[in-house]
Formats: structure tokens, C-alpha cells, sequence
């Protein structure tokens, strides 16, 4: 099995390292546009394999000939968020990168599943798959499982208990309408709602929320550690066929009652990418909530569009 991840900065980079010491895959390319960084990253991390004893071989450089054959590619390309920035901010400059970076790939690698990271998530992960033409299934995005880390860890700290024994979804995009479900909470089998106040759970969903631009606030660049933690546990599912549910964003084809678009959704993971998409059950309050998600995806997408036709134009 051979993965590419496009992107050497911190995000890009902590994926290569934490599938390469999964030892999962034979082979990792690293691509950049700056081919110092990508080169070296690579070859630093592959002098870390004698320690961490792996043999996942690691390449760098800024040619997309390395990418050759991948069968799982992760893209990270593209403009972090500054302070005072929201993900959509980076919208035009990103879809341009995040367009050319996939018609190189897919050249190369006709039959290779595309993990799309790059901010605003959700329409990155559209730009992708209308630019490659691939199926649904071999096209997604990393957003969920970061963003129920966040609420696990915040959980975990709340109710002194091992991050381990919570269990959460989450549905919607990647943004400030994503939707923790506290109902689909459960700590070692016990339902959320029983165990915390509501106002401190509300809290705790506002937290989560926010937590790429709590990073952001304290670090003046967004998050890495925990994101690129997230890509490498889809890559883990994807090679290892295991079929785990996670959330992350997935084209609609009717669930939820949404169609064509990207959003966060449970799906199954395994030989292929995406095997089925996983409807929940939700309330009515919970179902408004994941609309008004649904809604700003759509409008983000429509920005995206505007801003390609006058580009044609
Ligand atoms: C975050 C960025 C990666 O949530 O979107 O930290």
C-alpha cells in the first residue's frame, strides 16, 4: 500500500508520522511546493524508523512522479487560518490549490481515495471530487473525527474518566454549525444527559465548536497534532479494511434529507473508502440543527461557484 500526502507543513507532516509508525503501509510520499521541506521532513522522519522500529519507507520532494500508483492520498495543501480568520476566509486561494494539487494526483493515481483536509473543509472535499471525478465513495473529509476528539478530550477532563470510555458522533460541517449529538454520547454505556447538567454540556458542545479557533487564538496558526492524528486513523481504517464508524464529511445522496453536498455524517471505512453511510435518528431539534448546517455549506459552495465562473469569465 502506498499513501501520498500532499502538504509538508505541521498537518501534512504529523499524518506521514503517524501512519508511518503504524507501520501500515510500505511506502509514504511527501509532496510540497517548497521541495527543501518536503525532502527533508521525509528523510528526518525516515531517520526516526530505527527508533520507532518501522519500515514504512518515507520520499519527499516537490514532483509528482514520487505519487505514482498511491492508493490512499491525503491533502493538507493549502493556507492555514491566521487569528481573526474563519475557515471560509481561505476559500478562494485554497480551492485553487486544492483543484491543481487533485488534477496532479489523479493523473498519476486513477484509482487513489482522496482524504481532503484543507479549510473550509466541506467545500475542499467538493472541489476535489468535481475536479477528480471519482466516485463518492473514494472521496471524503477529515472533520469529524477531529472535531469529536476535541469534545472526547473535553469530556474526559469534565468528568475525570479515560478518554478511551467515551464514545461520541457528531454530524454537519466543519464549522461553527457542526453538530455535537449529547444524546449519542455515551461514557463507559451511560448516556451524557445523565451525567452533566445540560448548561455545562451546552458549554462543553461550545467549546468544541470553537476548538480550531481556540488553537488558533493561542498559537496564531491553526491545530496540527490532533488533526493530523485524525487523517492518519482514516488512512488506519481504509488499509486495515476494519469498517469503523467515524464521522467525517461524505457526499448525500438522500440521508438526513440532504442531497449533493459534502457534510459530516457516520460512515464505514474500509477496502474502497466510504462502504455505507450511517443515518442516526434525530430530533427534531437535533434534524433543524443539522439544516442550518446543511444551509451554510451550501452557501460556501455557492461561493465557490461565483468565484469560479468570474475567474472564467
Ligand atoms: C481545526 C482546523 C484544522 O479545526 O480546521 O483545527
Amino acid at each position: 500500500m502506498k499513501l501520498t500526502v500532499v502538504g509538508a507543513g505541521n498537518v501534512g507532516a504529523t499524518v506521514a508520522e503517524c501512519v508511518a509508525r503504524m507501520d501500515i503501509v510500505s511506502e509514504i510520499a511527501l509532496i510540497d511546493i517548497v521541495e527543501g521541506v518536503a525532502k527533508g521532513k521525509a528523510l528526518d522522519l525516515w531517520e526516526s524508523a530505527p527508533i520507532h522500529g518501522f519500515d514504512t519507507s518515507l520520499v519527499g520532494g516537490d514532483d509528482y512522479a514520487l505519487t505514482e500508483g498511491s492508493d490512499i492520498t491525503v491533502i493538507t495543501a493549502g493556507l492555514p487560518r491566521k487569528p481573526g480568520m474563519s475557515r471560509d476566509d481561505l476559500l478562494a486561494k485554497n480551492a485553487a490549490i486544492v483543484g491543481s494539487v487533485t488534477e496532479q494526483i489523479v493523473s498519476r493515481s486513477p484509482n487513489t481515495i482522496l482524504i481532503i483536509v484543507s479549510n473550509p473543509l466541506d467545500v475542499m472535499t467538493y472541489v476535489a471530487y468535481m475536479t477528480s471525478g471519482f466516485p463518492s465513495q473514494r472521496v471524503m473529509g477529515m472533520a469529524g473525527i477531529l472535531d469529536t476528539a476535541r469534545y472526547r478530550a473535553f469530556l474526559a477532563t469534565e468528568l475525570n474518566v479515560s478518554v478511551k470510555d467515551i464514545s461520541a458522533m457528531l454530524l454537519g460541517g466543519h464549522g461553527d454549525t457542526m453538530v455535537p449529538l449529547p444524546r449519542y454520547t455515551f461514557i463507559g454505556g451511560k448516556a451524557l444527559p445523565s451525567m452533566l447538567p445540560e448548561q455545562r454540556i451546552n458549554e462543553i458542545v461550545e467549546r468544541t465548536k470553537k476548538g480550531g479557533g481556540e488553537i488558533v487564538g493561542l498559537m496564531g496558526t491553526s491545530a496540527w497534532y490532533a488533526p493530523g492524528a485524525a487523517a492518519a486513523q482514516m488512512v488506519e481504517a481504509i488499509v486495515k479494511d476494519s469498517n469503523r464508524i467515524l464521522p467525517a464529511a461524505a457526499w448525500a445522496t438522500g440521508q438526513y434529507g440532504l442531497n449533493d453536498l459534502f457534510i459530516g455524517m457516520p460512515v464505514k471505512l474500509g477496502t474502497g473508502g466510504i462502504k455505507e453511510i450511517i443515518e442516526l435518528d434525530l430530533s427534531d431539534e437535533e434534524m433543524a440543527m443539522m439544516n442550518n448546517s446543511a444551509e451554510h455549506v451550501r452557501e460556501i459552495v455557492a461561493s465557490y461557484e461565483r468565484i469560479k465562473e468570474t475567474a472564467m469569465a
